[in-house]
């Protein structure tokens, strides 16, 4: 029963075990940027301002539903319990569609696809009203896709590389695997679609359409790389490469300015202030959101990075799921990395780790420390070398610095320990009992001098000598 007069439903399959990736992972969760592969499509879909998603599932359909559920609220999961081939899966998947007028199928592994394309299908297949509408484009190596054949009556047949003559694999306008079907005709010819040649194609229902139900129109994509799919590791680092470029151009004309733009690597959800400045060869992913007048230096990697105003990041440094505060200065040479806060004015500087802390204020650690499972408060100083011994072998315990401290280089905080604000330790400090507000503490051996030490170990070493000789 259909819903509304145009109502449309979106199936986007993701099946499919992807042989050709080689790898145990299934191929729409495939790393692109950082997102899995279909991350993309969903967006594009969603972008064009599609609703009424369904996503087929079925190898390893756990991780894919696991995905879709934590990621995406609202888009419904159909399972494929084995996988016999496209048409198939839109079998499966026929009491979902049947509640539409007309069904959207793409395939998960078209990420580069665009909302714009999108749109205009459903609006050029909804205007000319034909059974199905699907998109071809011109590839330049059209191996592995299924050819467009032109027929004499106007209509169109689609064939798959295995089964082409030798003239047919010279075709080089090739099928997209996104098609529009009006429900009431894919439902005839479903049913129709077999096994008994190879496994069920989505594409015989296209013919069979043609065939039997009425017009099948084919929308060219002028774009070469829109509707590429994603079958390979290969074809995994091409749509990189073209996604990439295109999101570095889009925030270039918004104002990023990038130094070599080929060589900043930029996930689909980061997020630009005004006047951000990229070095080469940066690598900015994940939910990252950089302020105003903040810069990324060369060969930097930032994943889930809150960048105050005007902070700087100098390269190389790596840093992961933190927050860091306005006119903060970090690296180069630093690593901060499971939840780190770090406040305005702040200093991290070189062979510095940071791990799960919050570091107050104008907080400065200039170098070669490790600071772990710890909160350090405004304005301390903490000296090089210092580290917090956060695990004792069995679990990590934290340790927490006051404000205003002094800490003296070589500092060891066996935690879990605690220094108050305005205290201070002695360098080389082995630090195991809480420090009180405002103290010193020394905890070291004191240091003994003995006096004429080089003249007596010569002494030493002449009646050793002469000791020999005799
Ligand atoms: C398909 C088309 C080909 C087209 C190309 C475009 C067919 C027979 N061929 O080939 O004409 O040029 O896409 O990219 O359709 N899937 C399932 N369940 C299954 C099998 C596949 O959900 O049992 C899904 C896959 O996850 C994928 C989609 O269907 O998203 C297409 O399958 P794939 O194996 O990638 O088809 P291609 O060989 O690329
Ligand atoms: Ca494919």
């Amino acid at each position: 029963m259909s819903e509304n007069p145009q109502s449309l439903g979106v199936l986007v399959l993701a099946a499919g075990r992807g042989t050709r990736m080689r790898s145990d992972r299934p191929k729409v969760l495939q790393s692109l940027l950082e997102e899995p592969v279909i991350y993309y499509t969903l967006s594009a879909v969603r972008s064009a301002g599609l609703r009424n998603i369904a996503v087929l599932v079925g190898y390893r359909g756990e991780e894919v539903e696991e995905y879709i559920e934590g990621e995406w609220p609202g888009v419904e999961v159909i399972w494929q319990r084995e996988q016999l081939g496209a048409g198939h899966a839109v079998k499966v998947a026929e009491d979902w569609w049947k509640r539409y007028d007309n069904v959207l199928v793409l395939s998960g592994d078209v990420p580069l696809v665009r909302p714009e394309t999108l749109s205009s299908l459903v609006s050029r297949h909804l205007g000319s009203a034909p059974r199905c509408t699907l998109m071809s484009f011109m590839a330049d190596d059209p191996s592995g896709y299924g050819r467009i054949e032109r027929l004499a009556d106007g209509g169109v047949r689609i064939v798959e590389e295995d089964e082409a003559q030798e003239e047919e694999l010279l075709i080089q306008e090739i099928n997209a695997g996104v098609y529009l079907f009006d429900t009431e005709a894919l439902s005839v010819v479903i049913n129709e679609i077999s096994n008994d040649e190879h496994e069920y194609y989505i594409t015989d229902a296209v013919q069979l359409i043609g065939e039997t139900e009425g017009d099948v129109s084919v929308i060219i994509c002028d774009d070469k790389y829109e509707l590429l799919g994603v079958n390979t590791p290969n074809d995994l680092a091409v749509t990189a490469k073209v996604l990439n470029k295109r999101i570095v151009r889009g925030h270039m004309l918004n104002g990023l300015k990038c130094m070599d733009p080929a060589s900043a690597w930029i996930g689909p959800m980061v997020e630009f202030g005004r006047d951000v400045f990229v070095e080469p060869g940066a690598q900015i992913w994940g939910r990252s959101s950089l302020s105003d007048g903040s810069r990324i230096g060369a060969h930097s990697t930032l994943r889930n990075v809150t960048l105050g105003a005007c902070a700087r990041v100098i390269g190389p440094s790596v840093i992961s799921d933190a927050v860091i505060g306005d006119g903060a200065e970090i690296g180069p040479f630093a690593f901060m990395r499971d939840g780190v806060s770090l406040g305005a004015g702040a200093k991290i500087g070189r062979f510095v780790e940071i791990k799960n802390s919050v570091l107050g204020d104008s907080a400065k650690v200039p170098h070669l420390s490790y600071i772990g499972d710890a909160s350090v408060g405004k304005r301390t100083n903490v000296g090089a070398g210092t580290v917090t011994c956060n695990y004792d072998g069995v679990v990590k315990n934290r340790t927490e610095i006051g404000e205003d401290c002094f800490i003296g280089s070589d500092t060891m905080f066996v935690a879990p320990v605690s220094m108050g604000d305005g205290s201070s330790t002695a360098a080389g400090s082995v630090i195991t009992k809480d420090i009180p507000d405002g103290a010193l503490a020394i905890a070291r051996q004191r240091q003994t001098n003995i006096d004429n030490w080089r003249q007596r170990k010569s002494i030493a070493g002449d009646q050793a000598e002469k000791a020999e000789e005799n």
